[in-house]
């Protein structure tokens, strides 16, 4: 990169980070979501971990991958950061600078991130706070903080784990926000998800800090998936409801819906878990060949409604009937009430829940839609009766009224935009990206944050549930250079008026030529 880019995409940093980070407040006072807009519900996506361990991790495998999320549906049900685990995927050279491993990843870490990005997708990517990862494959961050972090905005990562092994000597607490201190220096907004599997009782602590953090030990080895090992992180994961909300996350680890080792029924259950409990969605089996009742889980727009409520709240349980538990606890925007019908047990369960449990009054007279049957009931007054095989589900969705609407899900058909102009001083350009939808409602107009660089302007236009952004570029006194920008906008969700999470793309701009005079000056 040329000096003069650098300059420009430092100083459109340094704006966005007035702009949200600004009124001479402690970063580290509050929610780190108020600073960066992101993961205001919970991150959706895919990492290769649990399927396939560190072989066979390469750019290969992720391309696919991309092909089969945008295949199956997945991207258009909101599944959006994808990107390799720990994968040797790069090593530190003799002057301390992480390299990109070109024979796994031939296009390069970065080349892979523009490639997720113009799938309309985002970059997630792993590294460890430690000495070395897990398999100490990998360098971890420890003692080159600032310049790890700066890598990864380098590649355009949208999203950082940043795993918890080699640490001996290290505390968690005083650890993650040394890196989120090196990462908000980097200045790319990105979702960070600390994963020390509960060490260090982030919950108590990490809200300013990332995102999302892991609250348990892995839910199992590289393919090898335990229902009983999954159940484990369910229970822990439970106790800790209270800690969860929009931009900060309990996260019980990767979904091993769909892998074998699950039966249809058990990996349709720890969807709806995952669900209620407002967990990450992050898909963990091969998506490249999926079963198509897998298809259909992992895109369930009913569940996924409920995983990605503007309110964020987690379920608990609050009653258990012999095997059976009910879990609620979980109003949706709407006013409407999530509630889960859990059979862990070996026999059939004949459950009744009452209003009550649903959170609301015991004479309230209400429709009952089933989210995975897709029929509804009612109104009705009085208990609602429900028979539960092992290891089954009934979610339910349960309201005053007979509609049912389903939150904003955002999918876009591209992350970035790359614009080529040669020298010529009056040369205008115009490309656009377009976000749509799937929710339920029109949203508002999504609003661009001030402090694009000079030579670019964005206007949104609408179109029912589709926005089109058209980013003008004008060259006029650019020298021949690269440059590069980041547009954030916000939006609300219209039903509750909360805040949904920020969008960001990148725009590239290369001129070439001599009108302008040249660069680095
Ligand atoms: C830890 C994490 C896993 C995975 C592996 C990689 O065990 O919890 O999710 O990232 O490291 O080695």
């Amino acid at each position: 990169m040329t000096k003069l880019p650098r300059i420009v995409t430092a100083v459109f940093m340094g704006l966005l980070l007035l702009v949200g980070f600004g009124r001479g407040e402690d970063p580290a006072a509050k929610l780190r979501s108020d600073q960066d807009g992101l993961a205001l519900t919970p991150p959706m996506g895919w990492y290769p971990w649990n399927e396939f361990g560190q072989e066979p991790q390469n750019e290969k495998l992720i391309k696919e991958t991309v092909e089969g999320l945008v295949r199956s549906g997945m991207k258009e049900a909101g599944y959006t950061y994808i990107g390799p685990d720990e994968g040797i995927c790069f090593s530190r050279n003799a002057s301390g600078k992480l390299t990109p491993n070109l024979a796994r990843y031939p296009s390069g870490l970065r080349g892979l991130g523009d490639y997720v990005h113009q799938q309309g997708l985002k970059y997630a990517l792993y590294t460890d706070a430690g000495t070395r990862t897990c398999s100490k494959a990998m360098p971890g961050t420890k003692g080159h903080e600032f310049e790890d972090m700066k890598a990864f905005a380098e590649w355009r990562a949208d999203y950082l784990k940043v795993d918890w092994c080699n640490t001996t000597g290290q505390t968690p607490d005083s650890t993650y926000p040394k890196l989120r201190d090196a990462q908000l220096a980097a200045g790319r907004p990105l979702v960070f998800s600390l994963c020390s599997w509960g060490e260090g009782q982030p919950w108590k602590w990490a809200a300013s800090v990332g995102h999302l953090w892991r609250t348990t030990g892995d839910i199992c080895g590289p393919g090898k998936a335990s229902w009983t090992a999954a159940m484990k992180n369910v229970e822990a994961n439970e106790k800790l409801s209270a800690s969860a909300g929009p931009g900060h996350w309990n996260d019980p680890d990767m979904m091993i819906t769909g892998m074998s080792g699950l039966s249809e029924v058990q990996s349709r259950s720890l969807f709806s878990l995952w669900c209620m409990m407002a967990s990450p969605l992050i898909a963990g089996n091969d998506l490249r060949s999926m079963t198509e009742s897998t298809i259909k889980i992992l895109t369930s727009r009913e569940a996924i409604g409920i995983n990605q409520d503007p309110l964020g709240i987690q379920a608990r349980i609050v009653r258990k009937d012999g095997a059976a538990e009910i879990w609620a606890g979980k109003r949706l925007f709407d006013g409407s009430q999530a509630v889960l019908v859990f059979n862990p047990g070996e026999a059939p369960a004949q459950v009744q829940v009452t209003p009550g449990d649903a959170g609301f009054e015991e004479s309230a007279s209400l429709y009952v839609r089933d989210l995975w049957t897709h029929q509804t009931s009612g109104p009705r007054a009085g208990s609602i009766r429900v028979t539960v095989a092992p290891k089954d589900v009934a979610l339910l969705r349960i309201s005053k009224t007979s509609s049912f609407p389903l939150p904003p899900v955002i999918v876009a058909d591209s992350y970035r935009v790359v614009f080529h102009a040669s020298g010529n001083s009056a040369q205008k350009l115009t490309q656009a990206i377009t976000v749509k939808n799937n929710g339920s409602s029109e949203l508002p107009l999504w609003t661009v944050s001030p402090g694009l660089p000079s030579w670019l302007s964005v206007t949104v236009t609408p179109s029912g549930k589709t926005q089109t952004f058209s980013n003008k570029v004008s060259v006029a006194g650019l020298g021949r250079g690269h440059y590069h920008a980041v547009v954030k906008a916000d939006n609300r969700e219209p039903i509750s008026g909360l805040p949904m999470s920020a969008l960001y793309y990148d725009v590239d701009l290369e001129v070439s030529g001599a009108a302008g005079g040249p660069a680095n000056r």
